[in-house]
């Protein structure tokens, strides 16, 4: 069927659209129902079956012969480690880890937080968890402990999964430390930790709470795959809003299998034996979806990759993994390709490298700029794909499915709607915007399987940030318009989200930390636009009265502040003292404004601004600004 078509059958049809799709799923227990929509718009799917995921990543495959075939590949060029793990091998470490947790007391619907960096353990905590029906909630190791903390609070895990530390290239990060001082800042105490000792750095384990990892693996009696409603949460992934609380995105068990086997052949075009890599995290979605769920649901090998696109040890590092292990397919964020380029603009790590095999390069997590499409595709000769989706719907909402029909390019544009999101534009009033016009990117509910079910222990929430302002429709909080081709261009945010690396970060949150500094009255945090990252985040803040110590020397605390508060991820890096911030008469503080004066754009001066001098001040102040 060509993607017209699909599409027009998923939107027509959805239960038997998604009834078909579960084919590629074992259930233990059939679906009674595809769609059920009594409780819209709390959509849910393949209510009634029963299933467990890890059986469908691991045994099933080993049942139906692909035990020798490799399902993991550790490559850490950090380390000098590259570790291959077959499908059986897996499976073994797996239901080991199950049957500790399990002697430990965790079971179906408990949680347990992650809090690992890029090692095979990641992947095999999620899939013990996921084994015994347990939620596991991934925490990425860029966060500081009081952002660890406040994700212990929420998800309240009886157990902890982490390591002694992380490797990045400049430094070794000790998560052990960042781990005590998060259950003492957290109000909840998780029963027990199990660590990873890694050789880099061993941590001292606290008596009566802390386990070593591999003790505790090694004498454990393996767990069978508990089977779980399809409804069942599988885990919880806390994404940035606007406010500095993070959501806590709940995904199921059900829904999320069905979604994501259908993704990797119909929009990665990916066959079960192939290898695919996402050169992503396991704290971000693209690693829950692309590093382990999506491959091992579809029977292919997953790359964990423990390194960076440079520097790991050169910008050949990506493709000296792909000409390595054979990928087929690789996802990354556009930033990593901007990277690359801007240490080797003429490619010559690339032709060091028999990259034969790939046969696309996906990006997504921002918008990919023309000039790093070209590049890249200059630089493998390959489809490259650029695919928008979110944290919140868990796989593509648009692509070039090249397993279904390969469409022209066109730059800036990450193809059409993928089948079973029905996207539309709207306008601030809610109704639909003719072709080229810009507005709300909205999708139509019911959202396809394996997107959110809701925000974590917070329904209300879910229904007020993605429902209300356009009922019957999921907000994705993009801007952005359809052409007369169909095609979807994602332009910018709604909201104060910015993007940074590929990683979503709220400025609600770091304004939270900036407004903690005993000499900061007011503050607030844009986006500005950087050549590598895609955007840095810049900190205006006003002093309080009577603090007359050296600008520098405020701004160089309030860097450290939002490090120590929020982790390194944030990449903040520059605060500037102003004397006052622009707003409207209202009272409302015009971000929009400041960040165009930051990036030297042409300001138009807002009629509401209640005193439009503040302006030349703010440039002033950027410019006699110290801080890098
Ligand atoms: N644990 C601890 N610290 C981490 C970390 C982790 N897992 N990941 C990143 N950090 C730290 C880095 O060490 C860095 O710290 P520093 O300020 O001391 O240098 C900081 O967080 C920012 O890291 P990063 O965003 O990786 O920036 P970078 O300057 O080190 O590298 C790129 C720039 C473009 C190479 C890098 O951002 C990259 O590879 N991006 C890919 C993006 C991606 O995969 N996005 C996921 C969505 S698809
Ligand atoms: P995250 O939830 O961290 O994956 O971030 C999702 C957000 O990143 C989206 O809402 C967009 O703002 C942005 N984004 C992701 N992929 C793309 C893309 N291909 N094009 C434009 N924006 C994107």
């Amino acid at each position: 069927m060509s993607l017209r078509e699909l599409q027009a059958k998923a939107v027509r049809d959805p239960e038997g659209f998604w009834g078909e799709a579960a084919r590629a799923i074992t259930f233990r227990v059939p679906p009674a129902r595809v769609l059920d929509a009594s409780r819209a718009p709390f959509y849910r799917w393949f209510v009634g079956g029963e299933l467990n995921t890890s059986e469908n990543c691991l045994d099933r495959h080993v049942a139906a012969g692909r035990g020798d075939q490799l399902a993991l590949i550790y490559d850490s060029p950090v380390t000098g480690t590259i570790e291959r793990y077959t499908y059986r091998e897996l499976l073994s470490r797996v239901e080991k880890l199950a049957g500790a947790l399990a002697a430990r007391g965790i079971a179906k619907g408990d949680r347990v937080v992650i809090y690992l960096p890029m090692i095979p353990e990641a992947a095999i905590a999620m899939l013990a968890c996921a084994r015994l029906g347990a939620v596991h909630s991934v925490v990425f190791g860029g966060f500081a402990a009081k952002e660890l903390a406040a994700r212990i609070d929420d998800a309240k895990p009886k157990l902890v999964l982490s390591a002694s530390c992380g490797i990045e290239p400049n430094r070794v990060v000790e998560y052990k430390p960042l781990l005590d001082e998060a259950i003492r800042l957290a109000t909840h105490a998780p029963e027990r930790c199990i660590i990873k000792q890694r050789a880099a750095r061993r941590a001292e384990l606290v008596a009566g709470r802390d386990e070593d990892w591999d003790e505790v693996e090694r004498s454990a009696t393996p767990h069978p795959p508990v089977p779980v409603e399809s409804t069942h949460p599988l885990y919880i992934l806390y994404t940035s809003g606007t406010t500095g609380s993070p959501k806590g995105v709940l995904r199921d068990n059900g829904g999320h299998a069905v979604a994501l086997a259908w993704s990797m052949e119909h929009v990665y075009g990916v066959k079960p034996g192939e290898v695919f890599w996402a050169a992503s995290d396991v704290g971000w979605v693209v690693g829950h979806s692309y590093i382990v769920y999506g491959p091992l649901l579809h029977g292919c090998t997953t790359v964990l990759y423990e390194g960076k696109p440079v520097g790991t040890p050169d910008a050949g590092a990506f493709f000296r993994v792909i000409a390595e292990h054979g990928v087929s397919v690789f996802f990354t964020a556009p930033t990593a390709f901007r990277a690359i380029r801007r240490e080797d603009p003429e490619g010559k790590h690339v032709r060091r490298y028999d990259l034969s095999k790939l046969r696309a390069l996906f990006l997504a997590g921002e918008r990919s700029d023309p000039t790093t499409v070209a590049f890249a595709e200059e630089l493998l000769g390959v489809p490259v794909v650029d695919h928008y989706w979110q944290t919140e719907t868990g796989w593509p909402i648009a692509a070039n499915c090249l397993g279904i029909e390969r469409l022209p390019v066109k730059h800036g544009s990450p193809t059409k709607p993928v089948p079973g999101w029905d996207i539309r534009v709207l306008d601030e009033f809610g109704k639909e915007l003719p072709a080229g016009e810009i507005g709300s990117v909205v999708v139509k509910l019911p959202l396809p399987p394996g997107s959110l079910l809701t925000i974590y222990g917070d329904d209300e929430r879910y229904v007020e940030k993605y429902l209300s302002r356009f009922p019957g429709f999921y907000e994705t909080a993009d801007a952005g318009y359809l052409d007369e081709d169909g095609y979807l261009f994602v332009m910018a945010r709604t909201d104060d989200v910015i993007n940074v690396a590929g990683h979503r970060l709220s400025t609600g949150a770091l304004e939270e930390a900036l407004a903690s500094h005993p000499d900061v009255a007011e503050c607030a945090v844009v986006g500005v636009h950087d050549e590598l990252k895609g955007q840095l985040p810049l900190g205006f803040v006003v002093l309080k009265d009577g603090v007359d110590r050296p600008h520098e020397e405020v701004e160089r605390e309030i860097v450290a502040l939002v490090r120590e508060r929020i982790g390194p991820v944030a990449a903040f890096r520059r605060a500037v003292v102003v004397p006052r911030l622009p707003k409207t008469r209202s009272g409302k503080i015009l971000r929009k404004t400041m960040q165009a004066i930051a990036e030297e754009r042409q300001v138009d001066t807002p009629a509401t601004i209640d005193d439009p001098r503040i302006l030349s001040e703010i440039g002033d102040a950027l410019r006699s600004s110290k801080s890098p």
